[in-house]
């Protein structure tokens, strides 16, 4: 038995209080192990982000737990917690959050830098990872000058700069066009495949989400847990 590399345990979140609480998440449980593809599937406003956010310990839970790699991250403290998830995970989102002024090179190890690594390593790494996606030859670009899919490729390079065990991506092909989008997921399965990094995307595309390995499907803040009770 493989130790799952996430596992989450009724996990619940409301936002707001008293008559404006809404309860975006209603008891989650769910385990990924170590190199799985998972889509995480559901249409707008069923929460598909929010659960997304609590499994990357970017919020909180209401209540329930959340375990990675074995550790328990209510157990850590802020510092730790911070520690770990800089470690293990990487972020795509649908808005690409790069800095417009700065190049594309600086916006890939703003992570590194974050993490105290001197400048040397950071160009080091972040060539590295530039490389691997294409990006090498813009490099010294400033990043408003590119285009969607070039975008979203730095996006994924910033991601990548730690190192992750987990890339997590919510809508990564939301704002492209569908050539581009493809080309963007084609990056994402062969990071799964081919370098074994662990896979979750939130996605309303089904097309999209037929080509994980599973699929876990969302509706107002439940999992409908297999794809046999979804085709139901
Ligand atoms: N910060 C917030 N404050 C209040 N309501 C929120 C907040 N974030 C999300 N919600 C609500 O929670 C529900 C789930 O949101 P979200 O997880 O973003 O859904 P999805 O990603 O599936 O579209 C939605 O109804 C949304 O309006
Ligand atoms: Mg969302």
């Amino acid at each position: 038995m493989t130790v799952p590399i996430l596992t989450a345990r009724e996990l619940t979140k409301s936002y707001g209080r008293g008559p404006d609480r809404f309860d975006a998440l209603k008891g989650v449980s769910l385990d990924i192990e170590p190199g799985e593809s998972v889509a995480i599937v559901g249409k707008s406003g069923s929460g598909k982000s929010t659960l997304m956010h609590l499994l990357a310990l970017l919020d909180t839970p209401g209540s329930g737990t959340i375990t990675v790699d074995g550790t328990a991250a209510r157990s850590l403290n802020g510092r730790k917690l911070n520690g770990l998830r800089n470690e293990m995970f990487g972020f795509v989102f649908q808005q690409f959050f790069l800095n417009p002024a700065a190049s594309v090179l600086e916006n890939v190890v703003l992570p590194l830098k974050i993490a105290g690594v001197g400048a040397r390593e950071r160009r080091r790494r972040g060539m590295e990872v530039l490389e691997q996606l294409q990006m090498a030859d813009k490099a010294r670009n400033k990043a408003a000058n590119l285009s969607g899919g070039q975008k979203q490729r730095v996006v994924i390079a910033r991601a990548l700069v730690n190192k992750p065990r987990v890339l997590f991506a919510d809508e990564p092909t939301g704002n492209l066009d569908t050539a581009t989008g493809r080309i963007v997921e084609d990056i994402l399965f062969d990071l799964n495949q081919n370098h074994g990094i662990t896979l979750i995307v939130v996605t309303h595309d089904h097309e999209l989400a037929e080509r994980f390995q599973r699929r876990l499907y969302i509706r107002d803040g439940l999992l409908i847990t297999t794809d046999e009770e979804h085709a139901a």
